[in-house]
């Protein structure tokens, strides 16, 4: 078993009940932000249920992905009201900046591009998460900014 699933089996525990939290947890400490399968066979065996059923959990929520993201994950929110305060624009901004469309991810791996269901933070529509932080009332200003102060950490 891998150093990491095993480190977060002892963090949470082996009950059938914490599977979604034991998979977010190892997801959150993957470097591109999703499952492998080898992560899916490793709590299969922890957790003594079959690949198949982890496997199905962790495509059934939407927070989790069994597909290669970027080390940053950006969220973009199409719920109603961020939408009715165009989002699609926040949308071309982040496809333009980092010339990717949504569902993809940038070529240098720092990015992937999604959409999410309400952040809630409406009162700040149109908004996005970056990880887990959530960035309210956006313009290009700003997310050139954001994305600049991300690139400046990864020293890139
Ligand atoms: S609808 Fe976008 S944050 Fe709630």
């Amino acid at each position: 078993m891998q150093d990491t699933v095993m480190d977060v089996i002892n963090l949470i525990g082996n009950e059938d009940h914490k599977m979604l939290e034991i998979l977010m947890e190892i997801q959150d400490r993957s470097e591109y932000n999703y499952l492998t399968p080898e992560d899916i066979k490793d709590v299969s065996v922890a957790l003594d249920i079959s690949e198949t059923k982890v496997f199905g959990l962790a495509n059934f929520y939407a927070m989790l992905s069994t597909k290669k993201r970027g080390r940053h994950v950006i969220e973009v929110c199409n719920s109603t009201p961020c939408y009715i305060l165009n989002s699609d624009s926040i949308v071309e901004i982040l496809e333009g900046i980092l010339g990717v469309k949504v569902g993809e991810v940038t070529e240098d791996q720092l990015f992937s591009l999604e959409y999410t269901s309400c952040l809630g933070a409406c009162d700040a529509s149109p908004a996005i998460k970056i990880d887990h932080k959530t960035y309210g009332h956006l313009d290009r200003g700003k997310i050139f900014n954001l994305l600049a102060s991300i690139r400046r950490e990864e020293n890139i």
